[in-house]
């Protein structure tokens, strides 16, 4: 028994915030649910389970956004971001439980989060950072790709303390590797060497850090200097998205940053499609068997076990 199986707590990206114009919906599936997200007209994001309480339509799926409620398809009722019913056009008693559960939205750095309560039901207790770059001049607007990858997302965290494999899939010598956990955030501060695919050498240092389960935010500086927000999400227990935008900072010329952009990102996605191939094949080994040389794969894993609330317990009694 792992300790980790199942849905982590947390705050978790659901899409990109230039996915969601005001009066838009989008349907969505996140640990195991069908989701509905609109952007009202005040510019707020908010999402609740897709399905109505009336006869069970898609809200999201043919729905419309009116003023900052969702109007479902079917006999268009209409529901506020709490998920309660506020209006039915031919009733004037609304039904005592016409309602759909409502998610608590967060958006930030162009990213729409949910928390997931998780087992335990807990409101949110962390809060992520604002990156002070995001949005000003001298940085680049965020490219992004995506991923749907057939993992757990436990396997996505154990890559942030696994020292050993940077050079054999990333073709990377560490100079240096540390790691620290503090509260809901683990930080990895890595300098080391990178060999190009285009044949030359980077060297660098990185600090990034996991706020909280499904957030990871790492500050490269190299021969560029950099951002990049990685972030997945469980749409099942063994699928995930894992999102990734990168912001550049503009050196020089903005054009010629922009340049940069294209080969940079293709570079990691690279990287990832390396890790992707050994994540959706591999089994999980708790506990792992280490060796010297071997990152703080057991400290990261203690630390990671916070977020599945009711499973720590149990597994630390084994
Ligand atoms: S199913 Fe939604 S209003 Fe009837
Ligand atoms: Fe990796």
């Amino acid at each position: 028994m792992s300790g980790v199986t199942g849905f982590p707590r947390g705050w978790f990206v659901v899409c990109f915030s230039s996915d969601l114009a005001v009066g838009q919906t989008r349907a969505m599936r996140y640990f195991g649910r069908d989701l509905a997200a609109w952007r009202g007209e005040d510019g707020a994001v908010r999402v609740t389970d897709a399905h109505c309480p009336h006869l069970g339509a898609h809200l999201a799926i043919g729905g419309k956004v009116c003023g900052n409620n969702i109007e479902c398809p079917f006999h268009a009722w209409r529901f506020g971001g709490d998920g309660v019913c506020a209006e039915i056009p031919y009733a004037t008693k609304i039904p005592p439980r016409a309602q759909v559960r409502s998610w608590p939205v967060h958006e930030q750095n162009g990213h729409v989060m949910v928390w997931h309560a998780g087992a335990g039901g807990a409101a949110p207790d962390f809060s992520i950072p604002a990156i002070p770059e995001y949005g000003s001049d001298g940085w680049l607007p965020w490219a992004t790709s995506q991923y749907q990858i057939k993992t757990h997302p436990r396997e996505i965290v154990d890559n942030l303390a696994d020292r050993a494999h940077f050079p054999r899939v990333h073709s990377t010598d560490i100079s240096q590797f540390d790691f620290t956990v503090e509260g809901h955030t683990a930080t990895q501060f890595v300098k080391g060497l990178a060999h190009l695919a285009s044949g030359g050498t980077d060297p660098f240092s990185s600090t990034t850090t996991y706020h909280g389960p499904g957030y990871l935010l790492m500050r490269m500086k190299g021969a560029l200097q950099n951002y990049m927000l990685l972030t997945h999400t469980p749409v099942e227990e063994n699928l995930l998205d894992l999102r990734l935008a990168v912001t550049l900072k503009v050196v020089g010329d903005r054009t010629t940053t922009e340049g940069y952009v294209g080969k940079y990102m293709d570079n990691l996605r690279q990287g990832f499609e390396d890790d992707i191939r050994i994540w959706e094949h591999k089994v999980y080994k708790e506990p792992a068997m280490l060796c010297e040389g071997d990152g703080p794969i057991g400290r990261l894993r203690r630390w990671y076990r916070q977020f599945y609330p009711g499973q720590a317990a149990a597994s630390e009694g084994q």
